[in-house]
């Protein structure tokens, strides 16, 4: 699957996903400025908020309450799309769109 990330300026990047990895770890490994995933995944930082495209919201389970939690704790405020993307992971033909706030730290 694809993964568009939008900066806070516009700019798009598109990346070739893995089924299995999340948003966060595919972001970081390919250098996506703003996607920080300072905990690894292990929802205790908040640097990999993100906010998903409003149509997409279907495509992923809902935050569980550790999300939930952490989403209380973003550098940029949090918005009814906000999710924390080592959260959400890559299914087979599903691409996924999120914008990447202003602040992660
Ligand atoms: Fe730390 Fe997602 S990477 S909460």
């Amino acid at each position: 699957p694809k993964v568009f990330y939008t900066q806070p300026d516009g700019a798009v990047k598109v990346i070739d996903g893995t089924v299995g990895d999340s948003v966060m770890s595919t972001a970081v490994r390919h250098g996506v400025a703003g996607i920080v995933g300072q905990c690894g995944g292990t929802l205790s930082c908040a640097t990999c908020h993100v906010y998903l495209d409003p149509a997409e919201m279907d495509n992923f389970a809902e935050p569980t309450e550790d999300e939930d939690d952490m989403l209380e704790c973003t550098a940029s405020d949090r918005e009814d799309n906000s999710r924390l993307s080592c959260q959400l992971t890559l299914s087979d033909g599903i691409d996924v769109h999120v914008t990447v706030p202003d602040e992660q730290v």
